[in-house]
């Protein structure tokens, strides 16, 4: 039955809410949904594997989710933010040695203002990279600046699309606003990416399978998921949980239901399995996310523990993923890795 419908899938590119959650509960057919993943993978996008170096140029939130170790009750985390002129010699430095995309992630932190960040796209512009933004919530007005200045690319993950449950873990965010966000950004022309956690306490098979019909029904360009790592900083420090063989499901479902979506092998993954970015990769993911930023803030940009890389520097990071990409026999793109949209829904 399971095997089934993964053959369905890996063909039509559709399932029911049922049959994703019952695919989601059946762990005896995890081998061969990784496997379908991975063809679908290689018919719709290829071998090549595409890098967006990431600077995480602020750790400072005005947010609390329950889940981060960035949330702006955490006392135990130092505090950085990486000025202007920084953000860009590290961003040249990656365009150097061959990323054609770079990802400016921060927490909410109001100190970059509009023109301070339109200013870093148009510099970061000038390298001839695709450049992504992940900055959380804002308006319109500063979507569209940002997106006039240059960007190409946003980030903003779901969480998760139950609404009580979001709206429980980040207190004083409401869901309706997140939408609001995607669609903002999906009007001004960005390429949206967003995704979820797996494994947030609460959270059921039900909805997550919801979550990966959300991703499909909005036609998401890129989706980057992990699984839920407890945070000693946060209130959730407590919750027990393995949720890497399911954050690796998921993923694979969502790439049966987007064959040509863009989707992460992420470093939460790679943190709690030392190759995790590899088996990810060949479960169908075709993109990896290397650090850029250099020195302490790596450690200091502690969302949850165990993040990988945190004492290697940039080239480091760099050999060291061309590396694993070419002993999995891939190779890595020389393309900016925009999403071509093949599959009609
Ligand atoms: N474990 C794993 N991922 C987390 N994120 C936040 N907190 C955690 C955690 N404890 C993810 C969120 C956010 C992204 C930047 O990091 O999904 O969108
Ligand atoms: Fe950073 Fe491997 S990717 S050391």
């Amino acid at each position: 039955m399971s095997i089934e419908l993964i053959k369905k899938a890996e063909k039509n590119h559709v399932l029911n809410r049922e049959e994703i959650i019952s695919l989601l509960k059946d762990d005896s057919i995890d081998a061969a949904l990784f496997r379908a993943a991975n063809k679908v993978r290689g018919k719709y996008m290829g071998e090549e594997v595409h890098l967006r170096g990431i600077i995480e140029f602020s750790n400072i939130c005005k947010r609390d989710c329950l889940y981060c170790g960035l949330r702006k009750s955490n006392e135990n985390l130092e505090r950085y933010r990486i000025m202007p002129e920084e953000i860009l010699d590290l961003a040249k430095k990656a365009a150097e040695y061959g990323y054609k995309s770079i990802v400016l992630q921060s927490g909410e932190d109001s100190y970059y203002t509009v023109d301070i960040l339109q200013n870093i796209i148009r510099e970061i512009k000038k390298l001839n990279v695709a450049v992504t933004l992940s900055l959380g919530e804002k308006t319109f007005e500063e979507y569209k600046a940002y997106k006039e200045a240059g960007a190409d690319r946003y980030l903003i993950r779901i969480e998760t699309t139950d609404k009580s449950l979001y709206e429980s873990l980040d207190p004083g965010m409401s869901q309706d606003e997140r939408m609001r966000c995607l669609k903002d950004l999906s009007s001004l022309g960005y390429e949206v990416g967003t995704g979820n956690l797996v494994g947030l306490p609460g959270q059921s098979l039900e909805s997550i399978a919801d979550d990966i019909l959300f991703f499909k029904e909005i036609d998401a360009d890129m989706i980057g998921l992990g699984p839920f790592i407890p945070n000693e900083d946060t209130p959730l420090k407590d919750v027990k949980v393995e949720n890497f063989q399911m954050s690796l499901k998921v993923m694979a479902l969502v790439r049966l239901l987007l064959p040509d979506a863009n989707i992460p092998a992420t470093t939460a993954m790679e943190s709690l399995n030392k190759n995790g970015r590899m088996i990810a990769l060949s479960s169908g993911a075709n993109v990896v996310m290397p650090n850029i930023t250099e020195g302490e803030y790596r450690r200091m940009y502690a969302i949850y523990p165990g993040k990988i890389c945190i004492n290697d520097t940039p080239n480091q990071c760099w050999n060291c993923i061309n590396g694993k990409i070419a002993s999995i026999g891939r190779t890595v793109s020389k393309e900016l890795g925009s999403r071509e949209k093949i599959f009609a829904l």
